[in-house]
């Protein structure tokens, strides 16, 4: 099957399974609800769940357990939007399309929008419902905590930030980079891997480095389409790293420098897989895709 038509499937079905999860929510704190619902479930690519149903697939695994990984990542990747694009941070009023969740309802609820969904993450990978092994969900709550928190995600976000109006070294924008971005993408091939059941130490190895690579390349187009991109196609503003002088590989690099560097990461992405005895043509494809998106 080829990407396009495999991220179809995905969106309608981690989408659909998401939306039911909410739902099954009383409606005691409805506001919290509606905008835990309005910054989950409103477009956006789903590139993460992709990542671990296309992984945990070609290891063997079914959709039907991987539902629980994916849409839990999904959770932590919307919560990490949520409050990137508060006034604190980022300053953001467009994102998938729509008004921010702090715009739509209010600083406080977007707070705990993304608290919620945050836990709701755990919540999910936890559900004894997904028939996945006590071992596998321990090791998918490991990786997902892990990437996520200080040494992931939050300490990305924590570099960015600081990193604000400053010249940084090269190397110091990769791990910034590396650790806002890409350590989510990691979380998602490991989790689809370790959620199969069946995979290797030197599988893992391997798919672990073709994440690290993906990651970099989809944070480093991110900015390029932050230069380059359309507002409307994209769904978020343009030239907003601009006007907040953020450090990004265009603003230390040039357009055309990091274009090309996306490109790198991307073959060495695809790279990584070579001596893997398992079909992996949507991620090879999706590598490609990070580079090669307008949105
Ligand atoms: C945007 O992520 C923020 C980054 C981490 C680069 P995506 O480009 O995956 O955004 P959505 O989920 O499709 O909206
Ligand atoms: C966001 O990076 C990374 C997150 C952890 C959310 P950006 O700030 O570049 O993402 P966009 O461009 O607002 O989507
Ligand atoms: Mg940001
Ligand atoms: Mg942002
Ligand atoms: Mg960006």
């Amino acid at each position: 099957m080829e990407l396009k038509d495999f991220s179809k499937d995905v969106v309608s079905r981690v989408n659909a399974f998401m939306e039911n999860y909410i739902k099954g929510f009383d409606d005691e704190a409805k506001t919290l609800k509606e905008s835990m619902a309005y910054g989950l479930l409103l477009g956006g690519k789903r590139a993460r769940p992709l990542l671990v149903y296309a992984t945990g697939l070609a290891l063997g695994q079914s959709m039907d357990k991987l539902d629980y990984p994916a849409s839990a990542i999904e959770c932590i990747h919307a919560y990490s939007l949520i409050h990137d694009d508060m006034p604190e941070m980022d300053n953001d009023s467009l994102r998938r399309g729509h008004e921010t969740v702090h715009v739509k309802y209010s600083q406080t609820v977007a707070l705990l929008a993304g608290d919620a969904l945050q836990t709701l993450a755990f919540e999910i990978l936890s559900d004894e419902k997904s028939g996945l092994s006590p071992k596998a969900v321990a090791s998918l709550v490991r990786i997902l905590s892990s990437k996520a928190g200080y040494s992931g995600m939050c300490g990305g976000q924590a570099i960015d930030l600081e990193s604000e109006g400053q010249h940084i070294p090269l190397e110091r924008l990769r791990v910034l980079h590396s650790k806002k971005t890409g350590a989510l993408i990691r979380a998602a091939v490991l989790m689809g891997a370790v959620a199969s059941e069946n995979v290797s130490e030197s599988e893992l190895k391997a798919l672990d480095e073709y994440a690290g690579f993906t990651g970099l390349a989809f944070q480093v187009w991110d900015d390029v389409l932050d230069v380059i991109g359309d507002t409307a196609v994209m769904g978020k503003t343009q030239g907003a790293d601009i006007s907040l002088d953020k450090s990004t590989y265009p603003s230390l690099m040039g357009l055309d420098k990091a274009k090309e560097f996306a490109f790198e990461c991307a073959q060495k992405a695809i790279d990584a897989l070579a001596g893997l005895n398992i079909d992996t043509t949507i991620l090879k494809e999706f590598a490609l895709f990070t580079v090669n998106r307008d949105h």
